[in-house]
C-alpha cells in the first residue's frame, strides 16, 4: 500500500534528524505524516541544526523542535523523558554514522539518543552517509547490535552521494521512509471497524444571539476518536461546541444541536459497528426560537421542551453502544439506570464534580459499567488512558461477538 493512503491520526512519532545532508529531504517526510494525521515530534541534533532549520519542522509540524537535552517543559517535566514515554515510534532520519554509534553504545548526549534511551517506542533507523563510512566494520557492527536489539533498518539504496560518488549508503526517498513509517503501525486491531464518536457539547439556541449550553469541552469524545483511529478503525466524529482543535485525518461533522447530532448519529449509526456517545448533549431546548435578539426588559421566562433522546433513538440498532453518565450525585446508580433504559452495552460513569475529573480537566477519574453487570473503577487518568480503556472493553466485545 502506498503511504499516502494510509491514515495516521492519533500516532505520535518522534522524527530524529541527524547532521547528514539528507537532513532537507527528512522535512519532506515530516510534512507527509503530519500531513497523514501524525502528531509528528522532531528532535535534531546539533550538526542537523546546521544542515536545515528547527524553524523549518516547527512550522510544519506545529510541535515545538527539541534540540537541547537539558530542557524542562512548562511543568518543569524532563521533556525527553516525557516526550519518550508518549510517543509510538521513533524514526531516525538520517542516521548519521556518528548517532547510530553512539546509539549502539547508549551513549545519551544528544536529544535523539537520549529520548531513544529513555522511550519504549520501537525504533526505525534510516542511514545516510558516504559509502566508504556504510561499508566500515565499526558502522556494520553498530547497525548489527541495533538490529538484535529489535530496531528496524531501512537501509541505503546505491545512488549518488553528496561526495559525488556513486555508491551504498543513499538515504532511502521520503515516499519510501513514509511508507516504512505506516508498516510499523500495521493495521491496527480495530482495521475494519467502523466507529462514531460524538463530542463536545450542544448548544440550543434561544434567539439569533444567545443559547443554552454546557462546560463540556470535547476533550473526551476527541481522545477516544484519535485513540480508536490509533487501533486502526474508521472513525467519524460528531461534535458541537469543544475547546480543543480537531485532529486532522479524521472525518468530523459539526453537530451543534441536539436536533443536529440526533439526526446525524441516525443517518450514520446504522452503517457503523459501535458508537461511543461521549457529547453532553442538552436535555432541554427552547420551545421555540425568538427570530430576533430577545430586548433586554423585564425578567423573562423561557418554555423549555425535552430534546429527543438520541441513544434511545437507535435502541434496535445492532451496533455497540457505549454511553457517558455525567453524574454530580448518586453516580453509580444514576448509571446504572442509564445502562438499562437505554439499552448500552457499557456506561462510563463519571463525577464531573470530582477533583482532576470532568468538563475542561485533561483528567478524568471513571468507573465503566458493563451491561452484563461488570464493574471497572479506574484510578485519576488522562482522557487519553481513560479512551484507551475505554476502547480495550468495546474490543472485547467485539471479540465476544465474532
Ligand atoms: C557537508 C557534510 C555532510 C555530511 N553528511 C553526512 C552524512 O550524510 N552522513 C553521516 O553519517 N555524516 C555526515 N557528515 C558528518 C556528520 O555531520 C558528523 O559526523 C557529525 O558529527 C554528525 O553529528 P550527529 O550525528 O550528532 O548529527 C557530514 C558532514 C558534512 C560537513
Amino acid at each position: 500500500m502506498a503511504g499516502g493512503d494510509r491514515d495516521l491520526t492519533g500516532r505520535r512519532i518522534l522524527l530524529g534528524v541527524a547532521g547528514g545532508i539528507a537532513a532537507y529531504k527528512v522535512v519532506e517526510v515530516a510534512r507527509r505524516l503530519t500531513r497523514l494525521g501524525a502528531s509528528v515530534h522532531v528532535a535534531m541534533t546539533h550538526s542537523a541544526s546546521r544542515f536545515v532549520g528547527s524553524l523549518t519542522f516547527e512550522t510544519l509540524t506545529r510541535n515545538k523542535v527539541l534540540t537541547d537535552v537539558m530542557e524542562l517543559d512548562a511543568a518543569s517535566e524532563i521533556v525527553h523523558v516525557e516526550l519518550g514515554k508518549r510517543v509510538d515510534l521513533i524514526v531516525i532520519a538520517p542516521a548519521t554514522a556518528n548517532l547510530i554509534a553512539r546509539l549502539a553504545h547508549g551513549l545519551a548526549e544528544d536529544p535523539i539518543t537520549v529520548t531513544a534511551l529513555a522511550s519504549p517506542a520501537p525504533l526505525l533507523i534510516i542511514p545516510a552517509m558516504d559509502h566508504h563510512m556504510w561499508a566500515n566494520a565499526a558502522t556494520q557492527a553498530n547497525v548489527e547490535t541495533l538490529r538484535e536489539r529489535g530496531a528496524h533498518i531501512l537501509l541505503p539504496v546505491r545512488g549518488e552521494l553528496a561526495s559525488g560518488e556513486v555508491g551504498w549508503g543513499r538515504m532511502q526517498e521520503p515516499e519510501a521512509i513514509v511508507e516504512a513509517v505506516c508498516a510499523q503501525f500495521g493495521p491496527g486491531p480495530l482495521a475494519g471497524r467502523k466507529i462514531l464518536v460524538t463530542a463536545g457539547g450542544t448548544r440550543e439556541p434561544i434567539d439569533p444571539v444567545r443559547y443554552i449550553g454546557n462546560h463540556s469541552s470535547g476533550k473526551m469524545g476527541l481522545a477516544v476518536a484519535q485513540e480508536a483511529a490509533r487501533r486502526g478503525a474508521d472513525v467519524t466524529l460528531l461534535y458541537g461546541a469543544i475547546s480543543v482543535p480537531l485532529s486532522a485525518g479524521i472525518k468530523a461533522e459539526h453537530t451543534p444541536t441536539a436536533a443536529d447530532m440526533a439526526a446525524a448519529v441516525q443517518r450514520i449509526a446504522k452503517d457503523c459497528d459501535a458508537l461511543v456517545m461521549a457529547a453532553a448533549v442538552a436535555d432541554y431546548r427552547p420551545a421555540s426560537i425568538a427570530s430576533q435578539k430577545i430586548k433586554k426588559g423585564t425578567d423573562l421566562t423561557l418554555q423549555l421542551t425535552s430534546t429527543t433522546d438520541i441513544l434511545s433513538s437507535i435502541a434496535g440498532l445492532p451496533l455497540i453502544k457505549v454511553g457517558f453518565a455525567a453524574e454530580t450525585e448518586q453516580l453509580l446508580s444514576a448509571a446504572r439506570d442509564k445502562l438499562r433504559r437505554k439499552q448500552l452495552d457499557l456506561i462510563v460513569a463519571n463525577d464531573v464534580t470530582a477533583e482532576g475529573s470532568g468538563f475542561g480537566s485533561n483528567t478524568n477519574q471513571v468507573t465503566i459499567l458493563g451491561r452484563d453487570g461488570s464493574m471497572e473503577e479506574l484510578p485519576l487518568l488522562t482522557k487519553t488512558e481513560v479512551a484507551a480503556r475505554i476502547l480495550d472493553r468495546v474490543q472485547e466485545l467485539f471479540d465476544e461477538r465474532s
